[in-house]
């Protein structure tokens, strides 16, 4: 399976446009520290067909970033065999709008994530003049094969739901991704909001895990002013502390260990910031877009 890493930042991006913190104004500074919308694409070989994992506001921007992800030269026609995404919400979603050019788009979500989509953002009712939207259940308790050889499965971690979904009811709002290919695994979580037992039973064999590094600690959202208080209240577990989850990420038997969905406010924004080398002691890194990993 190869794994391209198309973006790394939470909802906003970095810089996001209206903020003028630490990171976002460095950002303004250094195009180095940019950092685009979380997302990856996953495939079988590394020839495609292609998933992206979560459908940012920069999905065509970070497919003309991968060439991977381009179509030959000729008609209209593209490696994307289709959309996988963790959640509803709007960093993760927002793209799917931008895919309107294709013949179809395939959807893979939960089914409470697709009533969000369908009913929040009218997504079926918006795209059917565009193109063939089609949907797959994506579920917990099986495996859906996916072209080129590989599988996917839903691991549950937050019932948190959008704020445009708040009247919906309880669902699969939230989910990590357990991907496997013929010879290697992948753990996606960009948003935990507990370490759980089932979580926990999926990382244990993944040569590949990347998490939830949205804070570095969990005052972080406090300190710079946000709607919520306190990380963990967000539904994000801070990287470092007592609710932290690096210490635990350090002692997985993953080969690759990595950090995504860094929110602007995370001191990892700053690439010479001293966080980074007490991740890097732990065998924990930040991932960089553009990265390809084979596994
Ligand atoms: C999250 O990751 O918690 C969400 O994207 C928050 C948001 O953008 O409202
Ligand atoms: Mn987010
Ligand atoms: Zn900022």
């Amino acid at each position: 399976m190869r794994v391209r890493i198309l973006g790394t930042a939470a909802g906003g991006g970095v810089p996001q446009w209206n903020c003028g913190c630490a990171g976002c104004a460095g950002a303004r500074r250094h195009p180095g520290w940019r950092r685009t919308h979380a997302s990856i694409a996953v495939s079988g070989s590394s020839a495609g067909p292609w998933y992206v994992v979560n459908a940012t506001p920069d999905l065509t921007d970070q497919i003309e970033a991968c060439p991977d992800l381009q179509p030959e030269p000729g008609g209209r026609r593209t490696p994307l065999a289709g959309v996988i995404l963790t959640d509803a919400e709007l960093d993760h979603t927002l793209g799917l709008f931008r895919l309107r050019e294709a013949s179809a788009v395939r959807v893979l979500s939960t089914d409470a994530v697709w009533r969000g989509l369908s009913n929040g953002l009218r997504l079926a009712e918006v795209l059917a003049p565009y193109t063939d939207l089609s949907w797959q259940d994506l579920r917990a308790d099986e495996s859906v094969p996916l072209d080129g050889g590989l599988r996917v499965r839903a691991v549950p971690v937050s019932a948190k739901r959008p704020r445009y979904a708040a009247d919906e009811p309880a669902g699969e709002w939230s989910v990590a991704l357990r991907i496997d290919g013929e010879r290697g695994s992948l753990v996606y979580a960009p948003c935990m909001a507990d370490w759980s037992a089932e979580l926990d039973k999926e990382l244990a064999d993944a040569d590949c895990a990347i998490l939830d590094g949205t804070f570095w600690d969990d005052q972080e959202p406090s300190a710079a002013g946000l709607s919520r208080p306190t990380a963990t209240r967000m539904g994000h577990l801070p990287i470092s502390g007592p609710a932290g989850t690096a210490e635990r990420f350090a002692r997985l038997p993953a080969r690759h260990r990595l950090y995504t969905h860094l929110n602007n406010t995370n001191p990892l924004i700053d690439p010479d910031a001293p966080q980074h080398a007490l991740l890097a002691a732990q065998g924990i890194a930040v991932a960089a877009e553009g990265m390809t990993l084979d596994l």
